[in-house]
């Protein structure tokens, strides 16, 4: 090593150990949970030096596009999920986008999804769930959701298969799995695609088998809300090589070159194939063969999800196990709310815990979300409730197999409380203290 090598280093060490002592000053005098007067967050980013460490690294390499740190978090997730392939993007809106245009690629010939099929989902949601099936010119199908699980009944989603339905798509509303091997034996019985929106259940099980790794395709969220964050990111995994390299051709320009970034003629025949009407070896780094898009994540980002990639299955289990704490505190209260719980076989890693004031008892959710509001305990209601209610979506091309009457309860009904690894046992004993008090 030259002195100047060993120089770069040594700095480099040394403002990576000062990054320390600021996270450690920072943290100091913190002051303690005062119940009624601090927030009890609904979620928010969890971490400690070691993300400020990566991040500062990171910037020190200057690389800027996704680079060292972007393989290494895309390998260590897929080593946590045991799939092959993972293509970090930069939101779970965007991993979303590219799953869904994926199957959209003519290379899949008569199962690629053209404008007119349908695809299966759910009105309670997210709306970048359902927002790349309209913008491909797909038709979403929405069927109704269950209460207390907040995910579909099988047979309410095989009743709205029809002769042009070509997918099914939506999420594990709040970590909480739908009947994932039924589903999915159903999907391949029927010729199917199944893309698993995973962006809240980053951990979740069902069957023992991680959620995310059923599907054709499972999108990611890393936004400071989910289970792990890189500020804004997203993944897209799957098992397909085929897939996986429609999708990074989406997410990379539409190009038709798979080579990562930095890399030339990784297929060794960049000069010398014919494309379209091309001209004979025109330069493959520059072939287009999707209309693609721009969604490739930073490496500062990614440095950042590396981080906590390591501190996930700690954050998995606190979320259970937060999860766990309101349920019991909860418990007597039966009468007048839905409380939350997931199907069998399942077991999920929580985002939040959702609560349904039932119709008629006598309490409103406003009234309630107002007193935890009012004691500094945020809520959230269940993301868009009904998303056809929304005045983007009034004209939009759909079907609705059944009725949506549980999707409109949730609507007006339905609110979620955090369980995010940032809670600790006083704040959850304030959350469940009001709860007591409004409800009991
Ligand atoms: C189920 C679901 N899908 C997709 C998204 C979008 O993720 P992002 O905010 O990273 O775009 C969210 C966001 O919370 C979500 O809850």
């Amino acid at each position: 090593m030259n002195v100047q090598t060993r120089d770069k280093a040594g700095i480099r060490r040394q403002i990576l150990e000062l990054v320390s002592e600021y996270h450690e000053a920072s943290e100091s005098g913190r002051a303690g949970f005062a119940p009624g007067h601090s927030t009890v967050h609904y979620a928010g980013r969890v971490f400690d030096a070691d993300e400020l460490r990566t991040l500062v690294d990171s910037s020190l390499d200057f690389w800027l596009t996704a680079g060292r740190y972007t393989e290494s978090f895309e390998s260590g997730l897929a080593e946590f999920l045991g799939v092959e392939n993972v293509l970090t993007v930069n939101s779970g809106s965007s991993a979303n986008l590219v799953a869904f245009s994926t199957l959209t690629s003519p290379a899949l010939k008569d199962r690629r999804i053209v404008p007119g099929d349908e695809v299966i989902t759910v009105a309670a949601g997210f709306p970048t769930t359902v927002n790349p099936i309209i913008q491909n010119q797909a038709v979403p199908v929405f069927v109704d959701v269950e209460l207390g699980t907040y995910v579909p009944a099988l047979e309410k989603i095989e009743a709205a298969i029809g002769p042009r339905t070509k997918a099914v798509m939506m999420a594990h509303t709040m970590g909480v799995p739908f009947e994932l091997r039924e589903l999915k034996e159903l999907c391949e019985r029927r010729g199917l695609w199944l893309v698993e929106d995973n962006c809240d259940a980053l951990g979740s099980r069902y069957d023992g088998q991680l959620t995310g790794t059923f599907g054709d395709l499972a999108t990611f969220s890393f936004y400071p809300a989910h289970h792990i964050t890189m500020g804004e990111g997203g993944a897209v995994a799957t098992n397909d090589d085929g897939l996986a390299r429609i999708a990074r051709s989406f997410r990379d320009w539409g190009r038709d070159c798979y080579c990562s970034g930095g890399e030339n003629n990784t297929c060794g025949k960049r000069f010398s194939q014919q494309f379209g009407s091309l001209p004979f070896g025109y330069d493959h780094k520059y072939v287009y063969s999707h209309i693609g898009y721009n969604l490739k994540i930073t490496d500062m980002q990614a440095a950042v999800g590396t981080a906590q990639l390591r501190k996930l299955p700690r954050f998995i289990e606190q979320r259970k196990a937060n999860h766990a704490s309101l349920a019991a505190g909860l418990a007597n209260l039966e009468e007048k709310l839905i409380l939350h719980t997931c199907p069998e076989g399942a077991d999920p890693s929580w985002f939040g815990y959702v609560i349904t004031v039932r119709p008629e008892c006598g309490l409103t959710r406003n009234t309630v979300v107002a007193a935890l509001e009012g004691e500094r305990i945020e809520t959230r209601s269940l993301f868009c409730g009904n998303l056809l209610r929304h005045p983007a979506y009034e004209a939009i091309q759909h079907r609705v197999a059944g009725s949506l009457t549980n999707t409109d309860v949730i609507t007006s009904n339905t609110f979620f409380l955090g369980v995010y690894p940032g809670l600790t046992p006083g704040m959850i004993a304030h959350v469940v203290d009001v709860m007591q008090r409004v409800a009991g």
